[in-house]
């Protein structure tokens, strides 16, 4: 028995309503900090205490897309203070590679699994289940550009490297990376959100994508 108020109020279909349910989910998970939305470089607000500069959205893209060709379908990649690396990698590779991320600053621990707390100031104090040349690429960021800095960074991605490794700090530490890591600068230079008042530079000790073009 229906009452005749019943014929005035609209009645959608349950195939309607499924995927009016479908696109609440999808639209929630653009807004919901633990949805994809959580790989946006600049989630996490810079905090130039820690020497945060992220780096554009079109480098970012470029090196996570260098470090998916080095380290080839399945390749295991560890970022070492480059969150914004991290960040597009999982954004846009999540099916093809595994990755990490090696940070000091505890916010990124929000990425879980993939996160392991490191200081560049003990650098081989890292988990166990993190192993010896573990990793078919580094691609590794340092803090501050100091030579102290660099040599106890390049300890920690002598340590997890199977091979290559992809460097990006300022133009000023060419020789330095040279004499540790055995890396050449590359042609195409990175850039950050903001202008920085140091030149940087990528180098890398394998023929990388980053040669070709700019
Ligand atoms: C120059 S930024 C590189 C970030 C990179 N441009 C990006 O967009 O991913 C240096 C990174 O080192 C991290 N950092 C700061 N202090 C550190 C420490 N003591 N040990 C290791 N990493 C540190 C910062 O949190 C930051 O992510």
């Amino acid at each position: 028995m229906s009452d005749a108020g019943d014929d005035d109020i609209p009645q959608l279909s349950s195939h309607t309503l499924a995927a009016l349910q479908e696109f609440y989910a999808e639209q929630n998970q653009h807004t919901d900090p633990c949805g994809e939305d959580k790989y946006n470089i600049g989630i996490i607000e810079e905090n130039w205490q820690l020497s945060q500069f992220w780096y554009s959205q079109e480098t970012a893209l470029r090196l996570a897309q260098e470090a998916v060709d080095a380290a080839g379908e399945g390749g295991r990649i560890a970022c070492v203070s480059a969150p914004s690396v991290y960040q597009k990698l999982r954004a846009l590779h999540r099916e093809h590679v595994s990755v990490y991320i090696f940070e000091f600053d505890k916010r990124f621990a929000m990425y879980g699994e993939e996160f392991i707390f490191y200081d560049y100031n003990h650098p081989l104090d890292l988990p166990e289940k993190v192993t010896a040349h573990s990793f078919d690429i580094v691609v590794a960021d340092p803090p501050y550009l100091s030579e102290e800095c660099l040599r106890k960074t390049s300890k920690t991605i002598k340590y997890l490297t199977r091979g290559k490794i992809l460097l990006c700090t300022g133009a000023t530490m060419e020789e330095q990376a040279a004499q540790l890591l055995g890396v050449r600068v590359c042609r195409f230079i990175p850039e950050h959100t903001r202008n920085l008042a140091n030149e940087f530079r990528c180098y890398a000790n394998y023929d990388s994508g980053l040669d070709c073009g700019t």
